[in-house]
């Protein structure tokens, strides 16, 4: 199994470019089941999430056509599709559940793998079940399979989430694309990510407009167009080497984000230290050795982000004093704060609320990673750690960093994959 080593105690200097989102191209990938017309889809990351989903959507018959270089890929739809999506391309990654709305949409039938457990929480589809069922899908679940129809196609319905769910969200928004008449949803989730898949639908034509902060009206329409669309830069990964900078006390420049798309944690980061500098289309960040301890709560955007709670606690460990950080969307989130205890960190959970200790100097270790954001947690924690650590299990990490050794290693990181 592959491993990462890093030796701490390099101040990271010099340009990132921020690669395309992850999390904006799963459910575009998933949306261009709707369409029998040719899609080309640019700035994918390369990413293994993205490789899975591309793997789904070959599995069902779609005629895909890449070309990894330019990171972009055209996809045709066009043929007899299967609307089955196996266990074990769903199990890895659950976004697969992604597929469900435009099966739904398109075939009025769909069998699809439950996303099954993941380590920050149970994670269920209820949400995205229950919604769908007031457009007209009937569905069993059995055999760890969801098995689901609309005999008589998808009817838009008048639909208020329960809870702010971006997966959920986003098949909503999908199936309503095809469905017969008009679709308004209300309490969406608002990510940036949602607001890039609703652009790419109506880029391929269909009718969606903005009615309110959280309320979107979707017509649907039968027929799509030929289209080309170049995906979102990935916030996260922009918000994870803003991190790097400020944790290493280093300096970068990150190239290819809007400042706008990630002002939540730009006003964070300042608030505590960290001095950034805005420009179109990128950001100078210039950390410090005096960085003030705070609170934070985790939200649905525009608040902070739980894909960056791990990356932050990293730097609150730094801190002057006590801070709090309030995981607010996942329950189990905080598996990596006993990794970074063995490295020194001294930080306590109760319930949903973590108490990290500042003016820690953490220490190497070996190190096992547990999801996707804890592995690059650890990497960031092993920058700053005294002498040579080990982190373990980076296949995680590899479902969502594109070249991350490269892009560190380029700002003066000393790190390496060994097999
Ligand atoms: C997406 C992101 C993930 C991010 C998360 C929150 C992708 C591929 N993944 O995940 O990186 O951390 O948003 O910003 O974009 N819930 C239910 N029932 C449901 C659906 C969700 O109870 O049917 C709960 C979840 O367990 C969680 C909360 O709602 O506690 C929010 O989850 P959701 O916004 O749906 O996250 P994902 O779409 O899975």
């Amino acid at each position: 199994m592959q491993k990462l080593e890093v030796l701490g105690g390099k101040k990271l200097r010099g340009q990132v470019d921020i690669s395309g989102s992850k999390n904006a191209s799963l459910p575009i990938l998933a949306a261009t089941i709707l369409s029998e017309e040719k899609i080309c889809l640019t700035n994918l990351p390369r990413v293994k999430d993205i490789e899975t989903m591309v793997n789904l959507l070959k599995s069902i018959g779609s005629n895909i056509k890449r070309d990894s270089k330019k990171k972009s890929l055209s996809i045709t739809n066009n043929k007899k599709l299967k609307f089955f999506a196996p266990y074990n391309l769903v199990k890895t990654m659950r976004a697969g559940i992604l597929v469900l709305g435009p099966m739904l949409a398109r075939f009025h039938k769909a069998k699809v793998s439950l996303p099954g457990g993941c380590s920050i929480g149970t994670r269920p589809i209820d949400i995205h079940l229950n919604c769908l069922s007031k457009l007209g899908v009937e569905y069993k679940i059995s055999n760890g399979y969801v098995y689901a129809s609309a005999k008589n196609g998808l009817v838009g319905a008048r639909i208020k989430f329960p809870k702010i769910s971006v997966g959920a969200t986003e098949n909503l928004i999908i199936a309503a694309s095809r469905a017969k008449g008009a679709t308004i949803l209300s309490n969406c989730a608002i990510e940036p990510e949602i607001k890039d898949l609703v652009n790419f639908l109506n880029k391929i034509g269909a009718k969606i407009k903005w009615i309110g902060k959280r309320t979107v009206k979707i017509f649907g329409v039968k027929k799509f167009k030929e289209s080309k669309y170049k995906i979102m830069p990935d916030r996260i990964e922009a918000g994870t080497y803003m991190i790097a900078a400020a944790i290493t006390e280093g300096k970068i420049l990150i190239k290819g984000i809007d400042p706008k798309l990630i002002k939540a944690e730009i006003d964070l980061l300042k608030k505590i230290g960290v001095k950034i500098f805005n420009f179109k289309n990128k950001l100078k960040v210039i950390g410090s050795n005096d960085i003030k301890n705070t609170i934070i709560k985790t939200a649905p955007y525009p608040g902070f982000p739980t894909d960056l709670q791990a990356q932050i606690m990293v730097l609150l460990c730094k801190a002057k004093g006590l801070s709090i950080i309030s995981e607010e969307i996942f329950e189990n989130r905080f598996m990596h704060c006993g990794e970074l205890n063995r490295m020194g960190a001294k930080i306590i959970i109760k319930g949903s609320k973590a108490y990290i200790s500042g003016n820690i100097k953490l220490k190497s270790a070996e190190l096992m990673a547990t999801d996707l954001r804890a592995s690059v947690c650890l990497i960031l924690a092993a920058l700053i750690a005294k002498g040579k650590s080990t982190i373990n299990r980076i296949y995680h990490l590899d479902r969502g960093y594109e070249s991350i050794e490269k892009k560190l290693r380029k700002i003066g990181a000393k790190i390496k994959r060994k097999s």
